[in-house]
């Protein structure tokens, strides 16, 4: 991937902007941790692992010229603020804790040493994710035939992680193992990160890529031009109920209806074990101008509300198999998922 999603550099967290693509590939400075934050929140940067990383770097940045008990309660309030960005990817929180456990294991250091340490746990998260992606993908590719056809939605790529993708690194994986793969990738309204992100970096990546709007998915589904779906996930809970993009759960349903696997790529820092449904999961909800415009234009009459929540749970009983950086957890995944945490 030529253009690199979220990198640390000169002491700065630089970000391709994603609510620019396709039209224009824009690079994002940010030297304090709050501008991180409204990046979250705002979009430039999202997917699930990728707004893990981001959060860590804006912690380390956040680190700054503080020490002893100082640096504790700053910790606490650049945590709050990057926190209270987005609330259902899992990853966030994971990487806040991961970077708070490294803190109090380093708070005897002097200030500048102790930001290197900070820095250098946010820059590790980032590897390990490039990492992880990579394993997740190559125990993904097994399950693909060649040639075949997936469908995704969303953006699971590598735009929405430190690199490489989560579904579309399986996808890679098995391309990069000979396979024949051709891709369907879903819109996904409103925010359309199927054509424009997915589309985006499968076609630099010569993946044939066709773009569908989410409605069209049935038939596609119907006409057995789909082998499998494979879909990302921002929070998956202890008994395998997954939370995703909006319009997830609806494609499940169709592809089981239709008798297609539903396959779902997750890290493990995306399962939640203390999550035991999909009901604990928290799903946000988003402003309703995604909604009621289209490219800046008013597409819903003056007046009009719209309900716009950003993630939908799909029921564990629609996920054919749940694949991690350490193999494929099959139902019944209370039991599988917990393993596979544990290593086992
Ligand atoms: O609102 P977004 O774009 O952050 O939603 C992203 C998704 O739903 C992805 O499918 C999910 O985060 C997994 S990314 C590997």
């Amino acid at each position: 991937m030529p253009v690199k999603t979220i990198e640390w550099r000169g002491g700065a967290v630089r970000m391709i902007d994603q609510r620019l693509l396709p039209a224009r590939e824009v690079i994002r400075t940010y030297r304090d941790y709050r501008g991180v934050a409204q990046a979250i929140r705002s979009m430039v940067i999202r997917g699930a692992p990728a707004i893990g990383v981001a959060a860590a770097m804006g912690v380390a940045l956040g680190m700054k010229g503080v020490s002893g008990r100082s640096a504790i309660s700053r910790f606490e309030s650049v945590a709050r603020t990057l926190r209270a960005t987005r609330p259902t990817a899992v990853n966030l929180a994971w990487a806040l804790e991961r970077m708070r456990t490294t803190l109090e294991a380093s708070l005897s250091m002097e200030k500048s040493r102790l930001f290197d340490r900070m820095v250098a746990e946010a820059i590790a998260i980032y590897e390990e994710d490039l990492a992880v992606n990579r394993a997740l993908g190559s125990h993904g590719a097994a399950l693909l035939d060649s040639p075949a056809t997936v469908l995704t939605h969303c953006n699971a790529g590598a735009l929405a992680t430190a690199g490489y993708g989560t579904a579309l690194g399986v996808i890679r994986a098995a391309r990069d193992a000979g396979k024949k793969i051709s891709v369907y990738a879903d819109e996904t309204r409103p925010f359309l990160q199927g054509s424009r992100l997915t589309a985006w970096e499968l076609h630099k990546d010569r993946i044939p890529v066709t773009v569908i709007a989410d409605n069209m998915a049935a038939t596609v589904l119907a006409r057995g031009a789909v082998s499998c779906v494979i879909v990302g996930t921002d929070r998956t809970a202890a008994n395998g109920d997954v939370a995703n993009k909006i319009g997830t759960y609806p494609l499940a349903a169709m592809a089981r209806r239709h008798g297609v696997p539903f396959y779902v790529a997750a890290p493990l820092s995306s399962i939640d074990l203390d999550c035991r449904s999909g009901a604990d999961i928290p799903i946000e909800e988003r402003a309703q101008n995604e909604i009621t415009e289209f490219a800046g234009k008013r597409v819903v009459p003056r007046g009009v509300p719209a309900f716009n929540p950003a993630f939908d749970v799909t029921p564990a009983e629609l996920v054919s198999a749940i694949i991690t950086e350490r193999g494929i957890a099959r139902p019944p995944y209370r039991k599988s998922l917990a393993a596979m945490k544990k290593g086992r």
